[in-house]
């Protein structure tokens, strides 16, 4: 029985995973080289400096630990500015009715996020209130597919893991999900999301009440 609902935010909640690839693929354009759409979903769910060295990998590029953050600090500050002018018309369609939905019916929420600005992002589309507990990229120092994000979350709500219900569009996070022994729901593509329990192509699916 679910009595908590935990929720990835890029590409679950808000429209931002686009966001990401456009300027990871910024930086590695300066470095001389492309990657594909495939292998963005291989960085989904997946923290800042793990995504840098993924990329880094793929373009045979090499650098050092103190020219990294410098790469991950320029991704940042240009995926700020794509974000900059975010409002609450950039939820996903469905995220507001169903976050809403489960508040009024008592059931508790959370966000577990690799995301560092997971606060920001919700704050500027006008939904932070609606959350119980907010375990993100500032908290967790393992990144999805190990399932911390979300066992942290459950701890937080005071709920069993058995229990809880993930909401992920990354397959690092639908089997971060399953380790933490926790139902999901993947959000986009069947045949990327295949272990998720049910998937669906977008949140406004679900059938509320
Ligand atoms: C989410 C996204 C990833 C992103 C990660 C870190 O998991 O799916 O694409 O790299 O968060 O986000 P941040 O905002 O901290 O760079
Ligand atoms: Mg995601």
């Amino acid at each position: 029985n679910i009595t908590a609902c935990i929720f990835d935010l890029d590409g679950v909640l808000v429209d931002t995973a686009g966001y990401h690839y456009q300027a990871w693929r910024l930086m590695a354009n300066d470095l001389g080289f492309d990657f594909t759409e495939l292998q963005n979903e291989k960085l989904k769910g997946v923290s800042r400096i793990d995504s840098l060295k993924l990329i880094l990998g793929w373009g045979n590029v090499t650098k050092n630990e103190e020219e990294m953050l410098v790469l991950a600090q320029k991704k940042n500050d240009d995926y700020l500015k794509m974000i900059e002018q975010m409002t609450p018309e950039n939820l996903l369609p469905g995220a507001f009715d169903l976050l809403k939905y489960l508040k009024a019916n008592g059931y508790k929420v959370a966000l577990g996020s690799a995301s560092k600005n997971a606060k920001l992002i919700l704050d500027k589309t006008g939904v932070l209130p609606l959350f119980d507990a907010i375990v993100d990229g500032n908290i967790v120092t393992s990144s999805k597919p190990d399932p911390q994000v979300f066992l942290k979350a459950a701890e937080l709500l005071n709920e069993q893991p058995e229990n809880c219900v993930v909401f992920e569009d990354a397959e690092a996070g639908v089997e971060a999900a399953l380790r933490g022994k926790m139902h999901v729901i993947g959000v986009g593509d069947k045949n990327i999301l295949a272990d998720a329990d049910v998937v669906v192509r977008s949140l406004d699916e679900i059938e509320l009440g």
